[in-house]
């Protein structure tokens, strides 16, 4: 993409499109690497998601992210899906390359890179608060990154399922944290979004545990501030995010991502 003269045309697909930071911090990218692309957020229902898939195709749409909720969905609609993706079971980045869309997953990248801000993961105990979509992603990371990892969920067997399928070494339910060792604890549930709670009880945090919150908004939760007070280490939500947009477009255009640019954006687009 970076020596054609045509503009690309890339962007987003999600449903509502209202909150996504994604347009700011990929057409940051772009503008910081002199590149011609355009990069914009498609607000696309459910049932609308198979004939916007064809239309991308049909008009040479580049790029896509995929977001909430067709993460899953997407995937019929694609010629190619690489392995990580398929494990993860989810698809956030669709590339066009020769005429097929092929699917891949950067979710898990985003969380490793987020927490390796603070240290190496190979050999720390992790525990995995949720056992959604996010869950997938950030469990998948940590045990690839040589972490061990324990799934704790409301719904218990849904912790259980997700730890059998990826082999995670533990999993039981959220209100067992207190009793759980860790080294690094990712919230992924989405408890603390635009409202001051917490998923687990202050008094579970740990001096010197990492704690990474997936809720990006408000920037810092109360889990962040619990963990603060009891002398963790806090990573917020935004790393995530950014990280996993960075390797996107490093995929997309075979460069690296200005971070700091992507970063700055993030913030400003949340103003
Ligand atoms: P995502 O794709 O963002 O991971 P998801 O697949 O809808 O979203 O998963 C949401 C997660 O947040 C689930 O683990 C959910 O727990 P359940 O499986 O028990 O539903 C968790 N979650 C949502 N609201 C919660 C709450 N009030 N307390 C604890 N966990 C909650």
């Amino acid at each position: 993409m970076a020596n054609s003269s045509a503009t690309a045309r890339c962007g987003i697909v999600l449903h509502p499109a209202g909150h996504t930071r994604s347009p700011a911090m990929h057409r940051a990218a772009y503008a910081e690497r002199g590149m011609n692309a355009q990069y914009e957020a498609f607000d696309v229902p459910p049932d609308m998601l198979g004939a916007a898939i064809a239309h991308a195709r049909e008009t040479g749409v580049r790029q896509l992210a995929v977001s909430i909720p067709h993460k899953q969905t997407v995937m019929e609609y694609l010629d190619e899906i690489d392995a990580t993706a398929l494990a993860i079971g989810a698809v956030n980045t669709v590339t066009l390359c020769d005429g097929r869309l092929v699917g891949a997953n950067t979710d898990w990248i985003g969380a490793v890179r987020a927490l390796e801000r603070d240290s190496e993961l190979a050999g720390r105990r992790a525990v995995v608060l949720g056992a959604g979509g996010t869950a997938h992603a950030v469990t998948f990371g940590l045990l690839k990154s040589g972490a061990s990892v324990c799934v704790l969920n409301r719904t218990e067997a849904k912790a259980v399922a997700l730890a059998d399928d990826l082999g995670a070494q533990g999993a039981g339910a959220l209100s067992t944290v207190a009793e759980r060792e860790s080294d690094v604890l990712v919230n992924t549930t989405s408890v603390g979004l635009q409202s001051d709670t917490s998923p687990i009880p202050a008094s579970a945090h740990r001096r010197g545990c990492v704690v990474l919150d997936a809720v990006y908004d408000p920037e810092k939760t109360r889990l962040l501030r619990d963990a603060e007070a009891a002398g963790a280490r806090t990573i917020g939500g935004k790393w995530m995010l950014v990280f996993q947009a960075a390797e996107q477009f490093k995929i997309w255009t075979n460069d690296d991502a200005p971070i700091e640019a992507m970063a700055d954006a993030f913030d400003r687009a949340g103003r």
